[in-house]
């Protein structure tokens, strides 16, 4: 049975210049741990998918389900609760609160827990130990240089070790080097058992993954298009 699917959604945005159709009667089903990605070209609608995917952005009619689970059918308080239960984000910009350290970026997805601050503390360093950044937790993020920005980001994603993590772009603005560094992250992750969905624009990630998925215009496809 599939982890996640998604139902005939599609996505309207009303703006000052008119309707954009960002997604149009997308189907899709994603396996408990696969790890995929979604590639296309840019404003075609991938980090729109992927955001009702995290349940973030209702789409405009369609369905979610994830785990039996009909996402947006839920009470926003609910939703809020699925959404911290199920789902870790890295966002296109890392979204690092700049004037708190690392290790408090990482505590942030904690804070609404009913745990002891010391629990939430050494919580958040096993997972700086994890990525690689055990000696680096008390730095701010401008301290800190963009691969190990995006670690941070990761270990702050994964922290309340959800069953699905959504990355948008997370090696878009990396050197090759580092970006290697952060597929074979993700990838002993998702051997770890955490299902992983990754939008990409560069062809050299697919190698990493178990399956690419299409968006062109706001329609999928298992193939790339003809341009
Ligand atoms: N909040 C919004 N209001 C109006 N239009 C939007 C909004 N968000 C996205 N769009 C439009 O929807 C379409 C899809 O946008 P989306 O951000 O999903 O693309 P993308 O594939 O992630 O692009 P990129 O690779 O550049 O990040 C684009 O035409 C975009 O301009
Ligand atoms: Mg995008």
């Amino acid at each position: 049975m599939s982890l996640i699917r998604v139902c005939e959604a599609t996505k309207t945005y009303r703006g000052g210049d008119g309707v954009v159709e960002a997604l149009k009667n997308v189907n899709l089903e994603i396996a408990e741990g696969e790890f995929l990605a979604l590639m296309g070209p840019s404003g075609s609608g991938k980090s729109t998918l992927l955001s009702i995917l995290g349940g973030l952005n209702p789409p405009t009619s369609g369905k979610l389900i994830i785990d039996d689970i009909d996402v947006y059918a839920l009470a926003p308080e609910r939703l809020a609760d699925f959404r911290h239960e199920y789902v870790g984000f890295v966002f296109q910009q890392y979204q690092l609160i700049p004037y708190l350290t690392a290790l408090e970026n990482v505590m942030l997805p904690l804070a609404i827990s009913s745990r002891p601050g010391k629990e939430q503390r050494e919580m958040a360093q096993a997972v700086l130990n994890k990525v690689g950044l055990t000696s680096k937790s008390l730095r701010l993020p401008s301290q800190l240089s963009g691969g190990e920005q995006n670690r941070v980001a990761i270990a702050r994603a994964i922290v309340n070790q959800p069953a699905i993590i959504f990355a948008d772009e997370p090696t878009g603005s990396l050197d090759s080097k580092t970006a290697v560094d952060l597929l074979e992250l993700f990838q002993t992750l998702n051997r770890d058992g955490l299902t992983i969905i990754m939008v990409t624009h560069n062809k050299e990630n697919l190698e990493w993954v178990s399956r690419t998925v299409y968006i062109r215009d706001g329609v999928l496809a298992s193939m790339p298009q003809e341009t």
